[in-house]
């Protein structure tokens, strides 16, 4: 960890914690700003660590890899604000980050079509076994072209499409899918708006009729104590021998055992997968199979994104520690004007 130098004296300054790394400009404007204690070695902290890092600080930077619950939040006697540099927050404790007084921040909106751009190229990587060709041709087991010896995909065009979880990332795919001719089905908490169906395109079906139905399924909901396993062997076994399924929403809304039988039984016909239970470990089952494709955790991973969600995050931090209310607050009930 460092703390920022800089001509003002810092003594003068409120200090601040960035417990990941963020990209050096964005640092250097907080520095202006702030007394900043910044961990650009990119270390995840230990819960130890973090509660110690809070402790002084008024506001916070973090990710999804720093949980902030009661523990982390024990000596934080100075904390105003928790910004997300992401938009799920499942990673919060928000009962106990609210009972602390503390605001709790997001980043909504700036990542939605970067992270349906990829949910949508994990799906035709997988539909059409783009990685699995590429590794075969790699270990030179491409001698010729063949009508029914090559890698044989399942189409996207003409297919149903079903969206598990139609916040605004769902529905940033299910209007890609209307590009691709696909018939798009849902399944939400709660029904969407005519108006907000008929923009995607898009109609609600109950969950197990999705998964009978639908070609290619797509996860995009939040995490909580109630979406853990969402999919798991009971509704695996509910889909069609030649669907795909997509995993853009969080580790864990899927039982990745489950999921690696049936992939191996080929009980479904692929997944693409850019989450998992336990990341960055990736369960040993699923790294055997040669029809899963496998991302690190990037769906809102381009630079223009990653860099607007920074902002976000510092926007919001910069609002609770001016006294405004922040553009993404989550527990609006800790603000108070000033
Ligand atoms: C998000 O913003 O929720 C992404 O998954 C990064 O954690």
């Amino acid at each position: 960890m460092n703390t920022s130098t800089n001509t003002q004296t810092n003594a003068q300054k409120p200090k601040i914690l960035v417990a990941r790394a963020i990209f050096p400009e964005a640092l250097a404007q907080l520095e202006e700003s702030f007394e900043v204690r910044s961990n650009q070695a990119d270390q995840i902290l230990t819960p130890e660590e973090l509660k110690k890092e809070l402790a002084g600080v008024v506001g916070a930077l973090v990710t999804g890899s720093e949980r902030i619950d009661a523990q982390a939040l024990a000596q934080a006697k100075d904390l105003k604000i928790v910004a997300n540099i992401s938009v799920g927050y499942n990673n919060f404790d928000v009962p106990a980050i609210t009972t602390a007084g503390v605001m709790a921040t997001n980043t909504p909106d700036v990542l939605t079509d970067t992270t349906a751009d990829f949910g949508f190229a994990l799906l035709m990587a997988t539909a059409r076994r783009i990685t699995e060709s590429e590794h075969w041709i790699r270990a030179g087991k491409w001698d010729k072209w063949s009508i029914v010896n090559n890698p044989l995909g399942m189409d996207l065009h003409g297919s149903t499409l079903g969206i598990i979880g139609m916040g605004r990332i769902g529905q940033g795919v299910a209007k890609r899918a209307l590009g691709f001719g696909m018939k798009v089905i849902y399944h939400n908490r709660s029904r969407l708006a005519e108006a907000d169906e008929n923009a995607c395109g898009a109609s609600y079906v109950p969950k197990d009729e999705l998964l009978r139905t639908a070609d290619h399924v797509v996860l995009v909901l939040p995490y909580s104590a109630q979406s853990h396993h969402t999919i798991g062997e009971k509704e695996l076994a509910l889909m069609k021998p030649t669907a795909t399924l997509i995993n853009i929403a969080r580790g864990g809304i899927v039982d990745d055992l489950a999921l690696a039988k049936a992939l191996r039984e080929k009980t479904i016909f692929a997944a693409g997968l850019d989450v998992f239970e336990g990341e960055p470990s990736v369960n040993p089952e699923l790294l055997k199979l040669s029809n899963v494709v496998l991302a690190p955790h990037i769906a809102s991973a381009t630079e223009k994104t990653r860099r607007a969600m920074v902002d976000l995050a510092i926007d919001n931090l910069r609002a609770a520690l001016g006294g405004k209310k922040p553009p993404s607050l989550i527990n609006a009930e800790v603000f108070k004007a000033e």
